[in-house]
C-alpha cells in the first residue's frame, strides 16, 4: 500500500536497517536498486562491476533507469497494486544524487528519465541516513565482496552525494526523513519503524 525508500551513502548502514525492518515488517516486500529481479540484478552487475574502459555518466544513468523499468514492472508496481508495503534500498534520489549531482549531469535528465519510466510513480517516504562519508567509508573498506564502481569514488564525490540528498530532503520535507546515521542501529531502527508505520 505504500513505497518507501531507503537511501544514504556507502558505509551509512542501509543494510542493516534493511534486516531490522525485515524482521519488523514481515509481510513486506523487500527489495534493492540497482536490481530487484534477475535482469535487473544482470544490469546492476553491468554498471556497477569496476572495468578497464571508462564509462559515460549517460550510459551509467540510462543502466539505472533501465533496471528500474524493469524493477517496477516486474516487481514494484505489481506489489504495489496488491496492496503490500514494498521497502526499497534506493531508488530514483540516487540518481538524482549520484548521477544527477555527484557526477554533474543535472537534474533535468534524471527528470525527463523519471517521468518517462515511472509516470506519477513516487515513493510515499524516502528515509535518508545521513552520516559524514569519512566515516561511512571506513566503515566499508573491510568489505568482502571489494568495492564497486561507484563505491571506489573520490571523497569529494561522496560529500557531493551527501549534500545532494539533504537537499532534496529539504526541499521535499513531507515526503522525506532524515536520520541521524551515526546514532546506533537500535535508535536508527526504531525511528525508522516509527515513521513508516506512521504512515498508515
Ligand atoms: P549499494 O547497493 O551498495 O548501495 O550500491 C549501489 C550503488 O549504485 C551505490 O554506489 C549507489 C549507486 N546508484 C546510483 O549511482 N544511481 C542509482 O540510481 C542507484 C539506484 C544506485
Amino acid at each position: 500500500m505504500s513505497f518507501v525508500v531507503i537511501e544514504g551513502g556507502e558505509g551509512v548502514g542501509k543494510g542493516t536497517l534493511m534486516e531490522g525492518l525485515k524482521h519488523h515488517f514481515e509481510d513486506a516486500v523487500f527489495t534493492r536498486e540497482p536490481g530487484g529481479t534477475p535482469m535487473a540484478e544482470e544490469i546492476r552487475d553491468c554498471n556497477l562491476r569496476p572495468r578497464q574502459e571508462s564509462v559515460a555518466p549517460d550510459t551509467e544513468l540510462l543502466l539505472m533507469f533501465a533496471a528500474r523499468a524493469q524493477h517496477l514492472a516486474q516487481r514494484i508496481r505489481p506489489a504495489l497494486n496488491q496492496g503490500q508495503l514494498v521497502i526499497s534500498d534506493r531508488f530514483t534520489d540516487s540518481s538524482y544524487a549520484y548521477q544527477g549531482v555527484a557526477r554533474g549531469l543535472g537534474a533535468e535528465k534524471v527528470e525527463l528519465l523519471e517521468q518517462f519510466v515511472q509516470g506519477d510513480l513516487r515513493p510515499d517516504l524516502v528515509v535518508v541516513l545521513d552520516l559524514d562519508p569519512l566515516e561511512g567509508q571506513s566503515r566499508i573498506r573491510d568489505r568482502a565482496e571489494g568495492l564497486d564502481r561507484l563505491d571506489a569514488e573520490t571523497l569529494q564525490f561522496h560529500q557531493a552525494v551527501r549534500q545532494a540528498f539533504l537537499s532534496r530532503a529539504e526541499r521535499f520535507p513531507d515526503r522525506y526523513f532524515v536520520v541521524d546515521a551515526a546514532q546506533s542501529p537500535d535508535r536508527v531502527l526504531e525511528q525508522v519503524i516509527g515513521v513508516i508505520e506512521g504512515l498508515s
